[in-house]
């Protein structure tokens, strides 16, 4: 029996060409899942398809668009990850401020557990949640966020 948390599994993942996708990607192809880079930008798909093939082989499928997911009657569980603000080509959109080492300082100050998010902390749940670990949890929307939904303004 395979060690790793993912084996058999087909993960489709919206935006594997950079930010949380591609670290996603990364992890899951790591744990022994099949993955579906599902991709707008062709080049940066593809790079990340090339980058994992060389390393995995073929375990990976590649498609440039959305797909529709597709959810079965019974046995599927279904969950989601809150994340904290990551550090991705988002990051300006999303605070209005240019994404600077102080800006990170600053913002680390913030949160209870004194750091950003770092992209293994969403793919880490990810696999949890998509592994036999997590079998028996669904319905729950987990935060990943260094403690800040417990920092009340
Ligand atoms: N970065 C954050 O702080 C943060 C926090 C919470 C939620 N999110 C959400 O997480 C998701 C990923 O964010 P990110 O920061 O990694 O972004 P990103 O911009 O770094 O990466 C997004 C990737 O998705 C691709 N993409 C965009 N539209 C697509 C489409 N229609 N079909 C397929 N691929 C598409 C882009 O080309 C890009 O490679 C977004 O939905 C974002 O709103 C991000």
């Amino acid at each position: 029996m395979s060690d790793k948390k993912l084996a058999g599994q087909v993960a489709l993942i919206t935006g594997a060409g950079g930010g949380f996708g591609e670290s996603f990607a990364r992890r899951f192809v790591g744990e022994g899942a099949q993955v579906v880079i599902a991709e707008i930008n062709t080049s940066a798909g593809k790079r990340v398809e090339q980058d994992l093939k060389s390393t995995y082989g073929d375990n990976i499928l590649f498609i440039t668009e959305g797909l529709a997911s597709e959810y079965g009657p019974d046995g599927i569980r279904v969950n989601s990850i809150c994340p904290l603000l990551g550090y991705t080509g988002l990051t300006e959109t999303f605070t209005g401020v240019k994404d600077t080492p102080e800006f990170r300082a600053k913002f680390a100050a913030t949160i209870p557990m004194r750091r950003g998010l770092e992209h293994d902390d969403l793919a880490n749940a990810a696999v949890y949640l998509c592994s036999s670990d997590s079998s028996f949890v669904t319905g729950v929307n987990l935060p990943v966020d260094g403690g800040s939904t417990t920092v009340v303004d």
